[in-house]
């Protein structure tokens, strides 16, 4: 859109109401530019959402197209083609048994929904007592009262503390800061033994489901669970009748280098949410993916699913999400990312070996994370209030480098400081370049800064 005279209205609420967010104007690729004309190469996608770059026609048009054609409808009145079929496409690239789909405007409201129908799943089988949903102390599964109860990041859920319901939080796996202090494989995975002695002590028949994010987000910065991990949650789920919820907003669909990221563990959950990345960055889309054996049991009983929202499966996002879905099978994008990741990772060990700031480089796919320490021996990090992450995202913005940070921060953890890399799809190996070498010169920056 061309905005004609003072660029900013001055009305918006902003997340941080101090900063002065640069205005952006348009985008290419991998790249986006501000209305003062300065590039930035986004190696954060957004945050893990325009998975295909920006500026694709297709899509627009898509998008236009179906506006045009029927703008609107409510779920509870019609269906319409883009829905049916993006349902039709997305679970058939789906591991089998994921064969029904529920279409949300965001990763939030589908962890909600995820939440909604494990509940009534259980209800409906006479489990009335089952409500609790177990999540782990490094999550985030969004901004609702619900999806923070399951989740434990400090920063964002004390505050609300009274509307936030007690349920319980078992450790994630997350070797490099490992919440026993032992090390893998002598560890015996006991972060995954934990689920089932919470589940024990809570009392399965209060339990309705575990959530959890299989490559761990914004929370711990990609960090992969070890392959036993997720075997043994599947097993603990199935054998107390617990419902496994696999958030995948972030690191679903093709981001961690598999069309879900369970399938690096062959492990198939019961309800899957996916975000971010559906759209494109181009229109709002979510989704639940449901296993069959959760339809049956609503088809054998109540026939109906209590919920819902106004923009469920909205034709046009669906529209959206089936034009980028078809671009990225056409340009061969999801078997693509294992061998871009590959190469990224070894430019970012290099990174680790020269500038001992980074504690940590880990990740999956296009999914990387970068940890910033204060010393690399004994893994201490920066006190929080030099905002380190926030630093370094600035630094890398004036080197025309975009990066995610998080904090972590969670129920019992110091923050931490994270910079999280995870580029477009279509990133080619020059531009894996340059994201680089503007990284490189983010830390030598920050590093001057902070040690002088
Ligand atoms: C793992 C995960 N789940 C859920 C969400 C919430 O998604 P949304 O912001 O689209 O509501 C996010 C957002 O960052 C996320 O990273």
């Amino acid at each position: 859109m061309v905005v004609k005279g003072k660029l900013k209205s001055g009305r918006v609420f902003y997340r941080s109401l101090h900063k002065n967010y640069p205005v952006i104007q348009r985008g290419k690729g991998v790249f986006v530019w501000d209305t003062t004309g300065k590039r930035y190469l986004d190696a954060a996608s957004g945050c893990l959402v325009t998975n295909i770059g920006y500026g694709v026609a297709a899509v627009a048009d898509a998008l236009r197209e179906e506006a045009l054609q029927a703008g609107f409808s409510h779920g509870s009145i019609f269906t319409s083609a883009p829905q049916e079929e993006f349902a039709r496409l997305i679970t058939e690239q789906a591991p089998a048994g994921l064969d029904y789909a529920y279409f949300v405007s965001g990763g939030t409201e589908a962890n909600e929904t995820a939440f909604s129908l494990a509940l009534q799943y259980h209800q409906q089988k006479g489990n009335t007592r089952k409500w609790k949903i177990i999540g782990r102390r490094l999550s985030y599964h969004g901004s609702s009262f619900a999806t923070l109860s399951a989740a434990g990041n400090r920063q964002r859920r004390t505050m609300y503390s009274p509307l936030v319901m007690p349920f319980p939080l078992v450790p994630a796996p997350h070797c490099y800061r490992c919440y026993y202090d032992l090390s893998y494989p002598s560890c015996g995975v006991r972060c995954a033994r934990e689920l089932e002695q919470t589940i024990l002590s809570e009392g399965a028949e209060n339990i309705a489901a575990f959530i959890c994010e299989p490559v761990i987000g914004t929370s711990a910065a990609a960090s992969v669970p070890p392959p036993e991990y997720f075997p043994m949650v599947r097993d603990i789920c199935d054998r107390y009748d617990v419902l496994l919820i696999a958030d995948e907003v972030l690191c679903g669909y093709g981001r961690a280098g598999r069309y879900l990221a369970l399938e690096h563990w062959n492990v198939t959950a019961d309800l899957v949410t996916l975000g971010k990345g559906l759209g494109g960055g181009y229109t709002p889309i979510a989704v639940v993916l449901i296993h069959e054996k959760i339809h049956r049991v609503f088809l054998e009983n109540w026939g109906k699913f209590i919920h819902g929202y106004t923009y469920q499966g909205n034709p046009v996002s669906c529209a959206g999400g089936i034009a980028v879905n078809r671009y990225l099978r056409e340009n061969n994008l999801f078997a693509q990312v294992e061998l871009k990741g590959a190469l990224l990772r070894d430019k970012l060990v290099d990174l680790f070996n020269r500038y001992d700031i980074v504690g940590d480089v880990r990740g999956i796919g296009l999914l990387m994370g970068l940890e910033l320490v204060k010393d690399r021996n004994t893994k201490e990090s920066f006190s929080a209030s030099l905002g380190v992450a926030e630093r370094a995202r600035e630094a890398a913005m004036e080197e025309g480098l975009v990066v995610y940070t998080g904090v972590g921060g969670t129920a019992d953890v110091v923050p931490r400081d994270y910079l999280i890399i995870a580029p477009p799809f279509i990133i080619n190996e020059d531009e894996i370049e340059l994201l680089v070498q503007a990284l490189e010169r983010t830390l030598q920056k920050i590093t001057r800064e902070l040690r002088g």
